[in-house]
Formats: structure tokens, sequence, C-alpha cells
């Protein structure tokens, strides 16, 4: 019975403002923590970032090690890693810095730390069955949301396939936002993460389990990175960019935590794992060509998004407010340098059929799709994007 109930849950207190950083210490402190974990991006090792995160926790009184085995889509066993060392040091809260990469990390690494075995034993839904230990997610990305969300995602190294260790005890406890520390983003990783953050916000209002609740959510995602995410590639220390781009990132993954997300979602993961592209990247190539492919099925959103994007639909009739849509985002790409088709990311086209393989198998997103997608739509779009 409860599964049919519309559904919204949130678990992660937010707090948000130029300089947060300086507040992870007394913020850990007053979470009663002593020993922290504290998993980072490797990119930020000799970064300004790392170390005022360290001295605001030292002048706290805490004390703890980082990990810095966070591979991009990275891999199972980086959560192992993680944990392993938290353990030895009986930490007592696990705080995440970096992109979606160091947060789901940091994510799954406080669960390994209150449940027995290894990561890989989690992937699914709900397999978690005790919570973790208390978190901190600060997002130098803007893209995943996953500093909000109950879902970490990797890749498994043997069988190259990714899947989300999903569960309520994932949802971290506090989501740190510091518009500073995403200043040195560079362009294109602005770009690829940002289009990521849209195509969550596209997705979870489209998707069939898409609610009242989320629907909100999703466009205001929509209106703050479609207004922003320029500025923030060619102007990067643009201060209210920066940070209309952490809290779209944000409302996405809000979204999409209870929404879901769609095709796009489904035809990038195996383009991560078998190719290492950038998930941003992947998502940012396939999401016009989603777009298309869903519109039929999907008129009365896909007009929202497109009034959401700013386009001015007043006169338009549905179907061609939909389509504005389509074009919009196609603009968008094109002027923050998204590659034009996977070909140019070196996708080898005979590679389709195991590609849709792959992409069939991630089930939630294929059924959250408006538009049914089978293995010969799935080719079609795929086709297309080359
Ligand atoms: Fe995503």
């Amino acid at each position: 019975m409860i599964e049919r109930l519309k559904n919204f849950q949130f678990r992660t207190r937010i707090l948000s403002g130029l300089g947060a950083i300086n507040a992870l210490g007394e913020l850990s402190k007053s979470m009663g923590a002593k020993k922290y974990l504290l998993v980072a991006d490797p990119s930020l090792e000799s970064h300004g970032i790392l170390e005022s995160a360290r001295k605001s926790l030292r002048d706290s009184g805490l004390s703890g090690e980082i990990s810095l085995k966070v591979e991009p889509e990275p891999y199972l066993d980086n959560a192992d890693s993680a944990a392993d060392i938290g353990r030895d040091i009986q930490a007592d809260i696990v705080i995440g810095i970096g992109g979606g990469s160091a947060m789901d990390t940091a994510k799954a690494a406080s669960a390994l730390l209150t449940n027995p075995g290894k990561a890989e034993e989690y992937v699914g839904l709900n397999v978690v069955k005790h919570p973790g230990i208390p978190t901190i997610m600060i997002p130098t990305t803007s893209g995943t949301g996953s500093e909000v969300t109950f879902t970490a995602v990797f890749t498994n190294r043997q069988t190259k396939a990714k899947g989300g260790i999903n569960s309520i005890y994932m949802f971290p406890n506090v989501a740190l936002l510091d518009p500073e520390l995403t200043f040195s983003l560079p362009p294109d990783i602005t770009a690829s993460t940002g289009m990521d953050a849209l195509t969550h916000a596209i997705e979870s209002v489209t998707s069939l389990s898409s609610t009242i609740f989320t629907e909100s959510l999703s466009l205001t995602a929509v209106r703050l990175i479609s207004t922003s995410l320029r500025r923030a590639v060619y102007r990067g220390n643009d201060i209210n960019a920066r940070e209309n781009m952490l809290l779209g990132s944000l409302f996405g993954g809000l979204a999409l935590a209870d929404a879901g997300v769609g095709a796009a979602h489904a035809l990038a993961y195996p383009l991560g794992g078998n190719y290492r592209i950038p998930h941003g990247l992947a998502n940012a190539v396939l999401i016009p060509h989603v777009m298309e492919f869903n519109l039929p099925a999907a008129e009365r959103t896909m007009a929202l998004v497109a009034q959401s994007m700013g386009e001015s639909v007043e006169s338009l009739s549905m179907r061609w407010s939909a389509e504005a849509a389509v074009d919009s985002v196609r603009t968008l790409c094109d002027d923050i340098g998204i590659p034009a088709g996977l070909s140019e990311l070196g996708v080898p086209m005979d590679d389709i059929p195991m590609l849709v393989e792959g992409a069939l198998k991630v089930t939630r997103p294929v059924e959250n799709n408006p538009r049914k997608l089978g293995p010969e739509e799935a080719a079609l779009i795929y086709e297309a994007a080359f």
C-alpha cells in the first residue's frame, strides 16, 4: 500500500554561504564528533580547499585522516579503502569533499563503518540495514546533487557494470555549500557537471515517478541552472552564477532522489563503465536526443521546462513549447562547448548492441522514462547521438 502513495522524504540539513568551509570544524563538533575521516577528490590534494577544511577541523579540536583513494567514476573498492581507514582510527564522522565520486565514496564508507562486509554486498535498493556514522558533504562541483541524495553510484572493477548503493541510510546529515570552492573549477568540468545537474532536473520532471513535490524542485533547478551555467563556464568567479549552480544542482538532486531519472542516465551508464567517459559529459551529449525521443510522451512537462529556461512560449501551443525546450538545451550545449556527438568521444559505433544491453539493465531510469525504452529505441537514440 505505502509504495502506491505519493512520497517525498528529505533528511539532510542544508547550510549555504560564502566561506561556509570555515564552519566545518564548529559544525562537526556540534554533531559530537572528535575523529574525522575525510574522503576527498585526489585533485584537491595540493589545493587550498583541503587545507581550509583541515584547519577548521583542527581549530575545533578534531583530529583524523584523509582518504584520497577516489577514482573518477569510482570503483566499489574505493569505498572499502576509505572504510578501512575509518575503522583503523575509529572515526565518528565522515566528511566528503569533491564531486559526486568523492561524496558517493564518503557516503558508502559511512555505511560500511556500521554494516559488515564489502561495498559490493550493498549494491541495490535498501540492502544497507543500519544507519552509517554521521556525514557532512561538501560539493566542489555543481552536478551530482549527491550531497542530498540517498544514492552512491559505483563501477564494479571486474564486470565494468555501474550500480548504486541506494538506501534511506545513505542520506547525508549535512550538505555544506560554499560557492567559493567552485571558483577554480575549469570551464569544461563546469560545463559537463552543470549539464549533469540540468539532466537531473529535466529527467526528474519528465519521469513517470514525478510528483507535485518534485516537479517544483525540478523546475526551480532548470531555472537556476539555465540562467547561470553560461556565466559559470565563462566567468568562473561569478559568485551569483556559482551559488545558483550549487543550489540548482542541489534542487535537482532532491528531485531525482524521489522522482528518479530517465533514458539519458540509463544510456550514459555504459559509456562511463566501458570508456570512462565522465558521467556529466555522457549525459550532456545524450540529453537533447532523449528529449526529442520523449517529446510526444512528455509534452506538458517539456513545455514547463521551456518556460523555466526563459523561452517565450506564451503564444505557442504545448507541442511547440516542448520543442522549444529541446532547442534551448541544444543551444546551451553548443554555447558551453559540449562535444557534438559520441564519435567525438571515441565511442565505436559497432559497440551499440553491447551498449544497449548495458543500458537496459539500468532498470529504474528505464522504467521511469516517459516513453517506453526497448532495445530498438535505445539503439536509435545512440545512433542519433553519434
Ligand atoms: Fe547524473
